[in-house]
């Protein structure tokens, strides 16, 4: 395994509060940083804003305040929801950050530049605001941005900067198909290589200060701003230092690993970043992870239809590890997920307040009242053989490693295939298959019969189920980092393979009684 991992999330827009769909990508990214940390790779996350363009300038003097005043406040409202959400990014970039951003921007833009890549062209064009691109025509449904219906694009005659996307359709084609630049998942994969056989025409990338009034000026000539994608596609890279004395993090954790964004922008961090970053004589990024969609009952959320979720008052509702169980496990990485508020009540009680929460108060009263606690290393000759249940091969005469065999043999190495697949949710499964067969386990051996029988043998039995439990740990850590660490503080495994086990002193998960509807 490589020793760094370099991830990212894209950076959202600054003219509205965070919704579920960001919280989920950070979400995603989060878990995936939270993994290669703890595997042990210097690991880096960056996360930020995209804080410049028209739309910005233009609801900051609806407000009456400076665009900075605006997105400062738009900041530290998604900062606090990646506080709540326990998002462990190492840094949060910010586009309007002179410092930080602007030179790499600018280094960047003088590269492609060098590169022959830029040229000035009158242009003109159908813009939407909304969508922060030039629409053609076959863009349009009745006129409009079908995006952002009654809101009609603008007519702009410009003479601006172009880059020259036209030159890099083969050499695209060619680090997609050959993986070089890994495309997840194929349907993401296969439709930009269609927009790629399509032709790719070259992008305005820059438009008047006056038109825009709020972004990073076009080096040499600050008539001109940047397009806000060149400048915000720019992030993963000015963020390390590109183009800054200080490039350390950039010589580090440069190319990225993983872009963690939706489908609505994977053309953006497909064709234009790639063709961006050859053109500059930078290495690409080794792939780009194109998440679904969030909907709420069915529905885009949306604020006409009002069915938008705020994600902080999920988090206060829930509680921030629910959500994350929620996220991890019953939303799919690569297909649009539902969020229905009743659906979410069930899973909570089914798999939060019974499965993983009765588990272990179950299993630690067991402890504390027939051991005090203690439970000794297994002895597997004290482990009666049952078979109700089907046996896995190897482990007839050392049934009480039943599930030490099945964690290693075949919940760990799927899960492992899994979640460096990014396939977090079929991750999430793995984990709660094992809680499934610990249960099972506790069904078919009854040490709470057992002890009055043969208190040894309950012994054994439960050193084997807190192994299992033990097992969920490190699983369950990237998802729901607090109830790993609580569970790793109530069942202490001992050098000698003892247990020492402690009762939570509430409930893990409160069960939820759904409100009549
Ligand atoms: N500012 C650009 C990204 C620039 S990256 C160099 C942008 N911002 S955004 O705020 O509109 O979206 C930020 C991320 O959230 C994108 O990856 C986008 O796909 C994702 N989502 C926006 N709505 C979403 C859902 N309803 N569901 C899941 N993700 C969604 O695009």
């Amino acid at each position: 395994m490589k020793d760094t991992f370099y991830i990212t999330t894209a950076i959202a827009y600054s003219n509205d509060d965070p919704h579920i769909g960001h919280a989920y990508e950070f979400f995603i990214a989060d878990v995936m940083a939270r993994y290669f940390r703890a595997r042990g790779a210097e690991t880096y996350f960056l996360t930020g804003m995209d804080e410049h363009g028209s739309k910005v300038a233009r609801k900051a003097k609806d407000q009456g305040i400076a665009p900075q005043a605006y997105v400062d406040a738009r900041a530290e409202s998604f900062k606090e929801l990646d506080r709540m959400l326990g998002i462990s990014y190492d840094q949060f970039i910010r586009t309007s950050d002179k410092a930080a951003h602007w030179p790499g921007a600018q280094a960047l833009w003088k590269k492609m530049e060098e590169a022959g890549d830029i040229y000035k062209k009158l242009y003109k064009g159908l813009y939407c605001v909304g969508c922060e691109k030039f629409l053609t025509e076959k863009d349009l449904a009745n006129g409009e941005c079908p995006l952002h219906p009654g809101r009609a694009p603008e007519t702009v005659e410009e003479e601006n900067y172009f880059f020259r996307l036209s030159k890099y359709g083969d050499a695209l084609r060619e680090k997609i198909v050959s993986g070089e630049l890994d495309v997840r998942p194929l349907s993401a994969k296969n439709e930009m290589l269609a927009l790629i056989d399509e032709g790719l025409q070259d992008v305005s990338f820059s438009r008047k200060e006056e038109a825009v009034l709020w972004g990073v000026p076009v080096p040499d000539d600050p008539s001109q701003l940047m397009y806000v994608w060149c400048d915000a596609l720019a992030n993963y890279v000015t963020a390390m230092g590109y183009g800054r004395e200080d490039d350390a993090l950039f010589k580090t954790f440069w190319p990225a690993d993983a872009h963690v964004i939706g489908k609505d922008i994977a053309r953006f961090h497909v064709l234009f970043w790639p063709a961006m970053l050859l053109s500059a004589g930078v290495p690409l990024p080794r792939s780009v992870i194109v998440h679904g969609f969030i909907t709420a009952d069915g529905k885009k959320m949306s604020k006409s239809l009002g069915n938008g979720v705020d994600p902080k008052d999920l988090i206060r509702e829930f509680g921030t590890e629910a959500v994350r169980y929620l996220f991890g496990r019953e939303f799919s990485v690569f297909d649009d997920s539902d969020f229905s508020r009743e659906r979410f009540i069930e899973a909570y009680n089914a798999n939060l307040a019974n499965g993983i929460g009765n588990l272990l108060s179950r299993s630690t009263k067991m402890a504390d009242a027939y051991f005090g606690g203690s439970i000794p290393a297994a002895d597997p000759a004290k482990v009666p053989v049952r078979t109700s249940r089907p046996t896995i091969s190897g482990s007839e005469t050392l049934s009480e490693y039943t599930i030490q065999y099945m964690i290693k043999s075949d919940i760990e190495p799927r899960y492992q295939k899994h979640i460096e697949a990014f396939e977090i949710n079929r991750a999430a499964d793995c984990v709660w298959e094992l809680i499934g067969i610990i249960d099972a386990y506790i069904a078919d051996y009854e040490p709470f019969k057992l002890v009055k029988a043969d208190k040894e043998q309950a012994a054994a039995v439960l050193a084997s189920v807190f192994e299992g439990i033990h097992a969920l740990v490190p699983l369950l850590a990237p998802f729901m980092p607090d109830t790993a660490e609580k569970i790793a503080s109530l069942v202490r495994k001992n050098e000698d393979g003892s247990f020492a086990v402690s009762l939570p002193e509430a409930p893990l998960f409160a069960r939820i009684e759904a409100p009549k509807a």
